[in-house]
């Protein structure tokens, strides 16, 4: 979810690489940092918080004459947002920013000498570079063949520039996993990790592939491939405008963020998955033991998640969980368990019912922990504890990949305190974890079924109205597929229970009812298959997300058999969220502001 940015030249730097990190600031700005080497001098500024720190911290320095700047704007998943842990790192000639995940960091920290001065990943990049460096015989191949032998010491994922007042005219990059495109003009060579950055300064860029890397000078390239042959680049042109280029290459930022959410489920789970279970270190240790119950309180979206977690704390943790609308919750004189932990969910942080909701079980001497994405948040503040949500900014209104988050935060929080106390069997949580590595797939968009939904849409634009059904977690799933349909569609629907539906709402039940029917293989398969019998006895129309040929179905949208109900409802999710989109685009709306509609909701 970071940014990054470079630029080698004779134009002023600092301009350059603040303008594009601002520009890449739609992705994270927990901290952000520069570093400049001009001459033989590297300068580095770093601030916690939004760019404007940074902007404070450089404050009227600038350049003159050839100048290799890198730049980075962080969204904290390794380490917290402290400057320590802001990027560039450095060590005593050299300074590196990195987006990815170095996997075995830990292991290469024990082989190389020197202190570290941050939790990151990152900083063991800079510190083989120097070792290898200082192992080289000199010569003008030194510090290339030293940032060969970095990348081949790396596992994971990396986007990487690097400087060194070895050699100042030069930045070092390599691309493993997470995007980096450069781009020669006139003025010189500039980096960075999404278009947004260079659209207005380039007019076209050159898309690293997978293991290459290179030098840059002001107007040279050596460009190779993982083999060390050098390659031809091959520059392709840029969107027109920064708003065009941050939504990358998708129609709408919901769509961009739907897409997003394979790889928010790997920053989520980076460093969470330790060999005894889950660990959620920002949390006191024994901290969740004091506490006899839960409850979960949230509006929207948020609140769905809410509903999800309260079945996954009950069956993995066995503790009694309830779940309140913040709205509702406030004005209810609710009687609150002493001994209970009082949690909220929320992407934005702001939003004013859940606020007040936590001030009120505040006030009355409860714990309190925040699961939300936007750090220093009001609700982040006014909490006891927060888990960080790492979802990355989401720009769409209707949520996606923050409800991914919150249910995923919701589940690591059901297994962390089931071991905590003592309620997870080694199998149970074998498989618990199984499943979570899991769902970076499961969450994964299939071009098959996107196109598959595109199609189908347009059966669906009329009607007088859409159920979505679903029992256990798949009927929170079914609550959030509903919602996501109206606020984007503006048609009506609703999410019910599958086992309510002949207590009343079956009455409407005619061909121009619209029944989605959210039918696992994993979790009640029999009991939601004769629920969706009766609705089609009374000639309902049956959309059935499955993983099997149904008879039944007027459409089939068939997902991949899973063994845990939860990959199950992460892929069920990406089809509701794509039908959504699909339906509204065909109707013509505005998928990423619909009316009426506001992202973050601070009024009452
Ligand atoms: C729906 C949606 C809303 C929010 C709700 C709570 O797509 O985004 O329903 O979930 O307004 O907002 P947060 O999570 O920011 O507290």
């Amino acid at each position: 979810m970071c940014g990054i940015v470079g630029y080698i030249g004779q134009q002023e730097a600092t301009a350059i690489l603040l303008e594009g990190l601002r520009e890449l600031e739609y992705r994270g700005y927990d901290s952000a940092g520069i570093a400049l080497l001009e001459g033989s001098g590297l300068r580095r500024f770093r601030a916690v918080g939004k760019l404007d720190h940074l902007v404070d911290r450089v404050g009227d320095y600038t350049t003159s004459g050839a100048v290799a700047g890198i730049g980075h704007t962080r969204w904290a998943t390794h380490g917290k947002p402290t400057e320590a842990n802001a990027h560039p790192h450095g060590l005593t000639h050299s300074q590196v920013v990195h987006n990815g995940i170095i996997e075995n960091h830990l292991t290469l920290r024990d082989q190389v000498p020197g202190d570290f001065l941050s939790q990151t990943d990152t900083e063991v990049i800079v510190h083989l570079f120097e070792a290898f460096l200082a192992q080289q015989a000199p010569g003008e191949e030194a510090a290339l063949k030293a940032f060969r032998a970095t990348l081949n010491a790396l596992h994971g994922a990396y986007a990487i520039l690097l400087v060194t007042e070895t050699r100042p005219g030069e930045i070092f990059f390599a691309r493993q996993g997470s995007p980096l495109q450069l781009s020669m003009t006139d003025s010189g060579c500039h980096f960075a990790s999404s278009d947004a950055a260079m659209v207005g300064r380039c007019e076209q860029a050159v898309y690293l592939e997978d293991g290459q890397w290179g030098v840059a000078g002001v107007d040279a390239l050596q460009l190779f491939d993982d083999s060390g042959q050098a390659v031809d680049p091959q520059p392709k042109p840029l969107p027109a405008t920064s708003a065009a280029a941050q939504k990358e290459g998708f129609r709408y930022f919901m769509e961009k963020e739907t897409y997003e959410q394979s790889a928010v489920v790997s920053d989520i789970l980076t460093g969470r998955i330790g060999k005894g279970g889950i660990r959620l270190d920002e949390l006191p240790a024994d901290w969740l033991k004091r506490f006899s119950s839960i409850t979960l309180c949230a509006c929207g979206t948020s609140y769905h998640a809410a509903l999800t977690g309260a079945y996954l704390l009950e069956r993995l943790a066995k503790v009694p969980t309830r779940v309140e609308i913040a709205s509702e919750f406030r004005y209810r004189e609710p009687i609150l368990d002493p001994t209970g932990l009082f949690a909220v969910i929320s992407q934005s942080g702001e939003t004013a019912d859940t606020l007040e909701a936590l001030k009120l079980a505040s006030a009355q001497g409860l714990e309190t922990l925040a699961l939300c994405n936007v750090d220093n948040s009001s609700i982040v503040r006014a909490a006891s504890h927060t888990v960080l949500l790492r979802a990355g900014i989401e720009k769409g209104v209707a949520s996606t990949k923050a409800f991914t988050a919150q249910v995923m935060a919701l589940w690591l929080l059901a297994i962390y305190w089931g071991q905590a106390r003592s309620e997870l069997s080694e199998e149970t949580l074998a498989r618990e974890l199984d499943a979570l590595r899991r769902v970076r797939v499961a969450v994964k968009v299939q071009p098959r079924v996107h196109d598959r939904l595109h199609r189908l849409s347009k059966r669906y634009l009329h009607g007088h109205g859409f159920f979505f059904i679903g029992r256990d977690i798949f009927y929170p799933l079914a609550l959030e597929g509903a919602l996501k349909l109206k606020e984007i569609s503006y048609l009506h629907a609703e999410g019910y229970p599958a086992g309510e539906m002949k207590h009343g709402p079956i009455a409407l039940a005619d061909a121009e009812l619209f029944t989605v029917a959210l039918m696992p293989r994993s979790c009640l398969h029999e009991k939601i298959k004769s629920n969706v019998e009766e609705l089609s006895a009374r000639d309902a129309t049956i959309v059935a997300i499955t993983t099997e040929y149904f008879e039944l179905a007027d459409d089939i949208i068939q997902i991949r058999a899973y063994d845990h109900p939860m990959l199950e409802f992460f892929e069920m999710m990406v089809v509701l969220q794509l039908l959504a989109l699909e339906i509204a685009v065909r109707l013509g709306n505005d998928v990423d502001m619909p009316r009426n509609l506001a992202k973050s909701v601070t009024v009452e």
